[in-house]
């Protein structure tokens, strides 16, 4: 059994740092070094050393822990699993844009009881624990309260796909958007779920998105009152089929995606 308040302090302590190197390697982001994971798919040499900066710091900390990351993959362990996503919305940070998160959860029994979400180029740090509330840089947040669907503003994205699959976003967004005020394409699902949870949108739906990618996230939507969902309103489809709103929109978001075409 962990110490969560002290688990938590070890959180906000390891994001923070981690963030720090993101900065760093931001700074001379002209001459990082940039593979290919797949189409459209990147991985800068700041995604690698960020991640082994915080796996080798977790399993000082933890060594019988469970990791899962977007780079490194999985490592077996007990049943306290850490799922991290060094950097994600690799694209925004190739580009010199704010919107990247170093995304951290941790689960223990497939149950998540700790999240963390900081966006280093905005000093913006969200955190939420099991039973606690959902924070912004230590004061709690909360979903918006609006109910209609009209004055709504909702993120989406458009995750990696082979070529020949297309974007199958593209159907989903041509429904949603005439229904909505307007939408934002972030770059990382990390910092639009932060966004949901603070009340600064509405919602935010994506497809084949990677359990790395949300896991903090949604947790933090959770704990900030909102709802999170897959398109038929369970969880056996996430984290491929993404819903989190406020809740207020939640069902009239979730019948516009499933509007025949
Ligand atoms: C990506 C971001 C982006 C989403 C993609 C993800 P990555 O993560 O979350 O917003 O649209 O689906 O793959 O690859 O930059 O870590
Ligand atoms: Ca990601």
């Amino acid at each position: 059994m962990i110490d969560l308040k002290h688990t938590q302090g070890f959180l906000h302590h390891l994001i923070l740092e981690a963030g720090d190197i993101t900065l760093n390697f931001r700074k001379k982001r002209d001459t990082l070094q940039v593979n290919n994971k797949a189409f459209r798919d990147y991985v800068t040499e700041a995604d690698v050393a960020t991640e082994k900066f915080i796996i080798e710091h977790i399993l000082r900390e933890f060594p019988d822990h469970s990791i899962y990351g977007e780079e490194a993959g999985k490592i077996a362990g007990n049943e306290y699993r850490w799922i991290i996503d060094p950097i994600d919305g690799t694209t925004s940070f190739m580009r010199g844009l704010p919107f990247y998160s170093i995304s951290i959860a941790l689960e223990c029994s497939g149950t998540t009881i700790l999240g963390a979400v900081l966006q280093p180029a905005c000093n913006d740090l969200y955190e939420a624990v099991e039973n606690g509330p959902a924070t912004l840089n230590g004061s709690p947040i909360h979903v918006s309260q609006q109910d209609n669907l009209a004055e709504c503003v909702l993120a989406t994205g458009f995750a990696c796909q082979p070529l020949e699959k297309g974007s199958p976003n593209l159907p989903f967004f041509n429904r949603v958007m005439p229904e909505i005020q307007d939408v934002r394409r972030l770059g990382s699902a990390a910092a639009d779920c932060c966004y949901v949870a603070s009340g600064c949108i509405e919602g935010h739906w994506e497809l084949n998105l990677k359990l790395y990618d949300i896991a903090a996230g949604a947790f933090i939507v959770e704990r900030a009152g909102g709802v999170v969902t897959d398109f038929s309103g369970g969880t056996s489809g996430l984290p491929g089929q993404f819903i989190c709103t406020n809740g207020k929109i939640h069902e009239s978001l979730r019948e516009i995606l499933n509007r025949p075409e």
